[in-house]
């Protein structure tokens, strides 16, 4: 028996003495998204003690996606310095000169004995190779470090590739959402939906009506102290995923879903009360008062102040679940919206029942629940955003025995959050409609980050997938096997994932 240990414990030794294999196989090794072209030349490429990354012809964007680079590098132990002109000694050529086929987020990497190239046409093209990179490299430093060879080109299927975080049912702060905001940019996801406002909760300070923030943001559900977003804060969170190539959409949901504004302003209310502040779960209850014209003035105010801090261009306006606002009061109500968004130079966005309203063609409506309201955003010349509840939805608890989350619209294991495709999940909704996904996280349940962790991973990877990634390559057999080579990397990240019994874990 002694002996017996004694070998595990030299066998242990040994292996762990070894530095990890690395696949010299560029298909076997595992990327999510999946790329669109992998051709291996079954070498690999070893990292000296110092790489030069060299610029082609510098310029801020190369600058700054070099020393973005120079970053990852040196958290694997790999050191490397900052060149410009063409490759003269092993290491990494970065350059925007790739052909337009490439397009606006396309990158081509070629990697061979004697370096890697990596071209694009846009900078964001650049930043998704340097993901994939990433995904090729080990996840820690390693005594030698190598990368199969081969040829990866590589270009998303939809423009639109995205998450929602609720902050409103329960705050997170900017630290937490610059987490999730990195994890989006490791996927290639190029979106940030900021669900700001809600009956429980108002998060982004508004100069001109303070008690938003004073009095809507006191609580949360449950009853906490919930929390809001100074100008300053937001901007600076806009900025940080402005660096990776994320833009935020902010959300302020109306008219119903408004109850913290109701609550913080009297006049908001038909008659003129303020409601109290409310932490519970339910839905539907609450609306602005449509025809009061200080409504409007809210509206454009509220639009004007989030206007000044989006680059993006839409603002999302909500208009899910008005169950008290009667349709030939919630119609009017959005088509005025729409106006005051166009006089702030923003387009707008909203779930999918706003299609009822006289939404123009510069209007993308979220499909969440009806795809009877997408058909008709579609016949008025409307895109569409995918989130079908029952396949995009993070929040929906994975099974039965599921602690965090709800199971309104489904149990969404990882195979059925992956096997789906927007553009054939329902008649009528085709490609051309579409402008991409979303999977949103509603947090009337998930608290903090370790429970956001839990919900969002590993399922957000397939929905990753599913915006980048064309249906002809994704094969869910394929899929689970790299997903279960991830494990390792999502644990040295810290992600708190759902160990799902439908992958054979790594
Ligand atoms: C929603 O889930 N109410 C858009």
């Amino acid at each position: 028996m002694l002996r017996f240990s004694l070998l595990v414990l030299l066998a242990c030794l040994w292996s762990c003495a070894q530095p990890p294999v690395v696949p010299m196989n560029l298909t076997e090794s595992a990327l999510i998204p999946q790329p669109q072209s992998v051709t291996p030349f079954g070498k690999s490429y070893r990292f000296d003690a110092v790489t030069p990354i060299y610029l082609t012809t510098p310029s801020g964007k190369l600058d700054t996606l070099g020393q973005y680079l120079q970053q990852q590098l040196q958290a694997l132990g790999l050191q490397s310095d900052i060149r410009t002109g063409e490759m003269e000694q092993a290491g990494i050529q970065l350059s925007l000169n790739g052909p337009d086929s490439l397009g606006a987020e396309g990158y081509l990497l070629e990697i061979t004995e004697e370096g890697l190239y990596l071209q694009a046409k846009e900078a964001a093209g650049l930043f998704y190779g340097i993901q994939s990179l990433r995904q090729l490299l080990p996840f820690e430093p390693t005594d030698t470090t190598r990368v199969a060879t081969g040829r990866i080109v590589d270009a998303p299927v939809y423009p639109h590739r995205g998450a929602m975080l609720d902050v409103a049912r329960h705050f997170f702060k900017p630290a937490d959402v610059k987490v999730f905001i990195d994890y989006l940019a490791m996927l290639k996801m190029n979106k940030l939906h900021l669900h700001l406002a809600d009956d429980q909760g108002w998060r982004i300070e508004i100069k001109s009506w303070p008690k938003l923030t004073e009095i809507g943001g006191s609580t949360q559900v449950g009853g906490g102290q919930g929390g809001f977003y100074t100008q300053q804060e937001y901007a600076d969170m806009v900025a940080y995923a402005a660096e990776r190539f994320i833009t935020i959409i902010p959300e302020i949901d109306m008219p119903g879903h408004t109850n913290a504004a109701l609550a913080s302003y009297p006049e908001l209310n038909c008659d003129g009360k303020a409601s109290a502040l409310y932490t519970g779960t339910e839905v539907g209850f609450s609306t602005l008062c449509t025809d009061k014209e200080v409504t409007y003035q809210f509206v454009d105010d509220v639009i004007r102040e989030l206007a000044a801090l989006t680059p993006g261009a839409y603002i999302h306006i909500g208009g899910d679940e008005s169950h008290v606002t009667p349709l030939e009061d919630y119609i009017p109500f959005i088509n005025r919206v729409q106006q005051i968004l166009r006089k702030h130079n923003k387009k707008m966005m909203g779930w999918d029942e706003i299609a009822h309203a006289d939404i123009d063609t510069t209007t993308v409506v979220q499909w969440w629940a009806a795809p009877e309201n997408a058909r008709k955003a579609i016949k008025k010349g409307a895109k569409v955003l995918a989130s079908p509840a029952k396949k995009a939805y993070l929040d929906m608890q994975y099974d039965s025995t599921t602690q965090l989350g709800l199971h309104w619209a489904a149990y969404v294991e990882v195979d059925s959050a992956y096997r789906w495709d927007p553009a054939s999940l329902q008649a009528g909704i085709k490609k051309e409609h579409l402008i991409g996904i979303e999977a949103p996280l509603w947090t009337e349940t998930i608290t903090n980050l370790d429970e956001l962790e839990y919900m969002v991973f590993p399922r957000i990877m397939g929905h990753a997938e599913i915006g980048w990634t064309a249906p002809a390559l994704r094969k869910w057999e394929d899929y689970r096997v790299r997903l279960a080579t991830m494990a390792p990397r999502l644990k040295a990240m810290g992600i708190d994932f759902y160990a799902s019994a439908q992958i054979d874990w790594k």
